[in-house]
């Protein structure tokens, strides 16, 4: 295996759920809790900006209502995204990748830009957020490792930035995902931790691929994973697990 230079917790979203998801407020939050690798949501505007956010819709997270495919930037840049968690968070703007970018390389941070497409734009996402990503990196130490569950989001990124680092998502082990993994040239498989253990782990090394999970909140499953060689763990609760816990 080649060499893996991401922490071994990521926090989920920014901060979990302690803050609103995939905004800058829960990636404050998140390092302030001593976190160093976080996992978001990207996914693109009506005029390809890659912003961060998790559902199809903006219903639940924003002030807004429906698909951000067919809204374009500078609109969804007036949402408020903060709201719907709780009143402190009342005006907190959706990020774009930008900015997610500057704020990582200001702390230290690493990413793992999980590319959540909208139905139907699956390859042009992978592509943008791929060349984003190779842009706001140019030159950073630990460069952005590109996640998705849909394969043809990964093969656009491939083909657009083939030197990123990429991971197939799997939350079900679907007939044919190790060939596809293989086509993808991915160099980690992300699992829900309940695919998850020590010989899928041992079989992943095998053939190269660092072993991660999502979304691991409780701490018993989290030594388990970490005593039979886990290479990651993604978590919401970033108040009580990770980093010095
Ligand atoms: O990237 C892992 C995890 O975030 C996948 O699930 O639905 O929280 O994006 P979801
Ligand atoms: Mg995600």
């Amino acid at each position: 295996m080649k060499p893996w230079p991401y922490p071994l917790w990521l926090a989920h979203r920014g901060a979990g759920k302690l803050a609103p998801e995939n905004t800058l407020a829960a990636f404050r939050l998140g390092a302030g809790f001593g976190f160093r690798a976080f996992e978001c949501d990207v996914k693109l505007s009506r005029d390809g900006e890659a912003f961060l956010l998790h559902d199809d819709t903006l219903d639940r997270t924003t002030s807004g209502q429906g698909s951000p495919a067919g809204v374009d930037w500078a609109a969804l840049a007036r949402l408020d995204a903060g709201s719907w968690h709780s009143p402190p968070f009342t005006a907190e703007p959706l990020p774009r990748l930008t900015q997610i970018a500057a704020f990582c390389q200001a702390n230290d941070c690493a990413l793992n830009i999980e590319i959540k497409p909208c139905p139907g734009f699956e390859r042009v996402t992978g592509e943008v957020a791929a060349l984003e990503a190779e842009r706001l990196w140019a030159g950073a130490a630990i460069p952005p490792l590109l996640s998705s569950f849909k394969p043809e989001a990964l093969e656009g990124a491939r083909d657009a930035a083939p030197a990123l680092p990429r991971a197939l998502l799997l939350d079900a082990l679907w007939d044919g995902w190790p060939d596809t993994a293989e086509a993808l040239g991915v160099v980690a498989v992300i699992t829900n931790w309940r695919l998850m253990d020590r010989a899928r782990i041992e079989r992943l090394h095998a053939r190269g691929w660092r072993a991660l999970v999502y979304t691991v909140n409780d701490a018993s499953v989290a030594e388990r994973l970490i005593a039979d060689g886990i290479d990651g763990l993604i978590t919401d609760r970033v108040d009580a697990l990770g980093p010095g816990r």
